[in-house]
């Protein structure tokens, strides 16, 4: 696991978008799998500036994202569909069809996970996965105390991952309480895993899921079996583990 701090979060941003482009211009097709959420929207930013400046292009590139709500419509505001359409894929060249994202208002909801998976499969499996880490050490929307075996799969939200992503709906009712998700192991199957922390309410969680046990409870903390992971974390959000790795903190993370 390679661990690189970032000043803040703008060098976080431009850094994690090095790495993206970087990856794209040694492999033009290659598959990403992307995150939504508040952490990458630097990161999306700089890549539509890299793409403006004509240092990348997106042609050839296919994605998957992690995660999308059940019961909404891709053309619903707080859906993952439109994120991902307004802070990238509207901005960039790549080819819409190549684009996927899990579809949450799917009638047969085990089918599309199904199809997801073995759509990422056919695409010859995720070269480089961007992931962001919640509150409570979720990535994807695997929650703690899930499977590490699981593969895209259908979720029960927990409160935290609700109440985080309430600002995209009008009223915290209309937060949706399920998720289609891709899976710990689909996830672990990614080439190369690029995570990334900013803020110090993440501090926490993220000195649990690189220092601490690897347990469910945090399910992040799987990352540490993964051969190739690089963690891109801003200054806040790695607080406590500079403290640990400079010999100022013991955490106690039982
Ligand atoms: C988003 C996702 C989530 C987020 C995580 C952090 O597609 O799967 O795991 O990466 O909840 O969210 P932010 O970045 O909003 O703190």
């Amino acid at each position: 696991m390679q661990v690189t701090i970032a000043e803040n979060y703008q060098a976080l941003s431009k850094q994690a978008a090095e790495i993206v482009a970087a990856q794209i211009i040694n492999k033009p097709t290659s598959v990403l799998g992307l995150a939504t959420g508040v952490t990458p929207l630097g990161m999306y930013e700089e890549l539509v500036s890299l793409h403006k400046a004509g240092l990348v292009s997106f042609k050839e590139v296919t994605t998957f994202n992690l995660d999308e709500f059940v019961g909404i419509s891709p053309l619903h505001p707080g859906s993952y569909h439109q994120y991902m359409r307004h802070r990238l894929f509207d901005h960039v060249d790549i080819n819409i069809p190549q684009a996927h994202l899990p579809n949450g208002a799917a009638p047969n909801l085990k089918q599309e996970c199904r199809e997801y998976e073995a759509k990422i499969r056919k695409a010859g499996g995720i070269d480089l996965q961007v992931l962001g880490i919640g509150r409570n050490g979720h990535i994807g929307f695997n929650e703690p105390h899930g499977k590490f075996e699981a593969f895209t799969n259908v979720v029960t939200l927990d409160s935290a991952s609700r109440e985080a992503n309430a600002r995209f709906f009008s009223t915290p009712h209309e937060v949706p309480r399920q998720a289609i998700t891709m899976g710990i192991r689909t996830i672990m199957q990614a080439r190369t895993i690029l995570l990334l922390a900013s803020g110090f309410e993440k501090a926490q969680v993220l000195a649990k899921a690189l220092e601490g046990p690897v347990t469910p409870a945090v399910p992040a903390s799987v990352l540490q079996l993964h051969s190739n992971v690089v963690v891109l974390a801003d200054e806040a959000a790695a607080q406590i583990i500079s403290k640990i790795n400079t010999g100022q903190a013991a955490i106690d993370f039982g």
